[in-house]
C-alpha cells in the first residue's frame, strides 16, 4: 500500500473538517435535468434549483438547430481559439444580432459568463486602479477582481451611501481610474441592484460601470433585454456581460458595449484570448435560443405570476425571505446543519432544492434556494408549496 503522504493528510484533515461544519458537497446524477421534473436515483423530483428559467433547455428547437447545424457540417468542436484560425460564420450573425438585441455596438462571445467576468475585470484594471464591488456578487466578479491586482473596494449590499463613500475614499487617495461592477440580480437572494443610482454615481465620481446581468437576460424586461435596458439607462452601462447558461438555456456568454471597448477585450481579455471557442454546433444553439428569448414575452409573464404566487405563500407560511423580485426565490434557514436537514427531506418528499451555505453565502445565512421555471405546471407548484411548508413544521423553522 502506498503511503500517505503529508498532502493525502491534509485533504482528509480539511474534508473532515467541512463535514463537521455540515459544509460537505454530493455530485448527484440525475436524468432529464432539463425538465421540470427530473429523475434522481429512479425517484421523480419537482426541480426547484434549475436557472433555466424559461424552460428553454428542453426546447425542441434548440435540439432542432443542434441537428441542422450538425448537418450542414459544422463540428462538434472549434477548431481552435477565435484569434488563431478565425470563427464561422454563424458567430459573426450571433455577435450582430447580439448587438442589434442589446442596442450596442458590439458584443463579443465568451466561453462562459465565469471566463467573460474574469476577462473584462483583468482586461480594464491593474494595479493602482480601484474596483468597487457590491458585497454578494458572484465568485466570478471576486475571481476577477482578484486577477486584476486593482485595490477592492468591497461594499455593503445595495447600499449606494456606502459605495459613494469608497469612491471619496479613492478620490482622496488620487486613483483615476474607477470601475464600478455589480450583479443586475443577485443570485443568493434575488434581488435586483439599485442600478439607477449607480448610474449616477458613477457619473459624478467618473466611473466605468460593468453590469453582470447573468440571471436577468431573458427573464427580466420586453424581448428579455435585462434589467438596464427596463430601467432606461442600458446606454450609461458601459459593459453588460450576459450568460446564455441559464434563461438561454444552452452555455456560453457575451459581452456588450461600444466598439472600441468591445476591440479593446479582443486584444486583452486572457481568457478570450488563451481558450477554444465555442463549439459551432452550441452558437447555432444560442442563436435560436435568441430568437426564442425575444418572442418569449408571454414565458416572462408567466414565469412572474408563479413567482409572485410561490413568494407570497411561503411568506404567509411565516418563511424569511429575501428581498427576490426574480425567480430566484430563497428562504433563510440559519444554520447550516438544519438547511442541510431541510434539503434532505425535500428530496424525501419529491422536490429538488439545495442547500446553500458558507462561504457561498455568510454564515448563519445559509438557506434553501428556489428558482422556477415557466415551464413548472401550477399543480406541481401548489403542492411543492404544501410539502415545503409541512416540512418547514417538522424542522420547527416555521411555527
Ligand atoms: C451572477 C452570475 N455571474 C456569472 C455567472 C457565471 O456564468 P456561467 O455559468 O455562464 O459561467 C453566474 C452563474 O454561474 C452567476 O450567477
Amino acid at each position: 500500500m502506498r503511503a500517505v503522504n503529508h498532502w493525502d493528510h491534509w485533504i482528509e484533515e480539511e474534508l473532515g473538517r467541512m463535514a463537521e461544519q455540515d459544509l460537505t458537497r454530493e455530485l448527484r446524477v440525475v436524468t432529464e435535468s432539463a425538465q421540470p421534473v427530473c429523475l434522481h436515483e429512479g425517484k421523480s423530483l419537482l426541480n426547484l434549483s434549475s436557472n433555466n428559467y424559461l424552460g428553454l433547455a428542453g426546447h425542441p428547437q434548440l435540439a432542432d438547430a443542434i441537428r441542422q447545424a450538425i448537418e450542414r457540417g459544422a463540428g462538434a468542436g472549434a477548431p481552435s481559439s477565435r484569434l488563431i484560425v478565425g470563427h464561422e460564420e454563424e458567430t459573426a450573425r450571433l455577435e450582430s444580432e447580439l448587438a442589434n438585441w442589446q442596442e450596442s455596438e458590439a458584443t463579443l462571445v465568451f466561453g462562459n459568463g465565469y471566463m467573460a467576468n474574469l476577462g473584462v475585470l483583468s482586461s480594464l484594471l491593474g494595479r493602482g486602479d480601484a474596483v468597487f464591488s457590491d458585497r454578494f456578487n458572484h465568485a466570478s466578479i471576486v475571481d476577477g477582481i482578484r486577477l486584476s491586482g486593482a485595490t477592492h473596494y468591497r461594499y455593503r449590499h445595495r447600499d449606494v451611501d456606502h459605495l459613494e463613500t469608497h469612491l471619496k475614499k479613492a478620490d482622496q487617495k488620487g486613483i483615476g481610474r474607477k470601475v464600478i461592477v455589480t450583479d443586475a440580480v443577485f443570485s443568493m437572494d434575488g434581488d435586483l441592484a439599485p442600478l439607477q443610482e449607480i448610474v449616477y454615481l458613477k457619473e459624478r465620481y467618473g466611473a466605468a460601470l460593468f453590469v453582470d446581468e447573468a440571471h436577468s437576460v431573458g427573464v427580466i424586461g420586453a424581448q428579455g433585454r435585462g434589467l438596464a435596458h427596463e430601467l432606461g439607462i442600458a446606454e450609461q452601462v458601459d459593459l453588460h456581460m450576459g450568460t446564455f447558461s441559464k434563461a438561454f438555456g444552452v452555455y456560453g456568454a457575451y459581452v456588450a458595449g461600444r466598439r472600441e471597448w468591445i476591440r479593446y477585450l479582443i486584444h486583452t481579455a486572457r481568457s478570450f484570448i488563451y481558450t477554444t471557442a465555442l463549439s459551432p454546433v452550441i452558437i447555432s444553439a444560442i442563436r435560436r435560443s435568441l430568437q426564442l428569448v425575444q418572442q418569449g414575452d408571454l414565458l416572462r409573464q408567466d414565469l412572474a405570476r408563479k413567482c409572485l404566487y410561490f413568494r407570497e405563500e411561503l411568506s404567509q407560511c411565516g418563511f424569511r425571505l429575501t428581498h427576490s423580485m426574480t425567480p430566484i426565490i430563497p428562504i433563510v434557514l440559519g444554520e447550516s446543519s438544519t438547511t442541510l436537514q431541510f434539503s434532505r427531506r425535500l428530496v424525501e418528499c419529491g422536490i429538488l432544492a439545495v442547500a446553500i451555505r458558507p462561504p457561498t453565502v455568510l454564515r448563519g445565512e445559509a438557506r434553501v434556494r428556489f428558482s422556477l421555471m415557466a415551464s413548472h405546471r401550477d399543480g406541481d407548484v401548489q403542492e411543492a408549496i404544501r410539502k415545503i411548508g409541512q416540512i418547514g413544521h417538522e424542522c420547527k423553522v416555521i411555527t
